[in-house]
């Protein structure tokens, strides 16, 4: 059943600042048979070229990475803090390894080529328009480093923010 009502992009209202690192938000990519998905703290609400955007950081070593690469949709869903535990276990978690979805009871939906999860209370739908690697030679604050002991550098992945759902 459809939850999700279409929220006005325009009107949209967060906490730019402070609501991934706080409250943290769950991107996934794929389609009903082949998703992933992984807990985000980092990220940018954004304009670019003149469109709304969401840029996602995804490490090159996440599952995640490979899904966001090969689909042109991914989602940013967020929930209520009852859901904690399921974004920690799935912040910790490989998809490797372990189907998070069935293990956390977070139920998938998928809608016009986009995934995201019923017990989200909000779900930004974004198209993938560019990406951008970050470069150790590019870092003017050297403390950043202490970031990447594995040097794995982000990929930042820009998307459209082209539908936000809500409760
Ligand atoms: C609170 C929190 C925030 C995280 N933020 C990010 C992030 O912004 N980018 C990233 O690459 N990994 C981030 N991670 C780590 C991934 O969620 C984690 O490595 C996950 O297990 C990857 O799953 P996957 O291999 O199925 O993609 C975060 C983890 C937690 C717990």
């Amino acid at each position: 059943m459809e939850n999700f009502r279409k929220a006005n992009i325009e009107d949209f209202q967060t906490k730019p600042l402070s609501v991934l690192r706080k409250e943290w938000g769950l991107l996934t990519a794929g389609t009903l048979e082949d998703f992933n998905m992984m807990t985000i703290g980092w990220g940018y609400f954004g304009t670019m070229w003149n469109k709304p955007v969401f840029g996602a950081v995804v490490r090159p070593n996440r599952h995640t990475y490979s899904y966001l690469e090969k689909n042109n949709l991914f989602t940013v869903s967020f929930f209520n803090d009852q859901y904690r535990e399921k974004l920690e276990f799935c912040g910790t978690r490989s998809g490797r390894d372990v189907n998070k979805a069935f293990e956390t009871g977070l139920k998938p939906v998928a809608k016009d080529g986009a995934l995201y999860f019923e017990q989200a209370d909000t779900i930004l739908i974004c198209r993938k328009m560019s990406f951008l690697d970050f470069k150790p030679e590019n870092f003017i604050d050297p403390e950043i480093m202490d970031n990447y002991p594995e040097k794995q550098f982000h990929r930042l992945f820009i998307g459209e923010v082209s539908e936000i759902l809500e409760k």
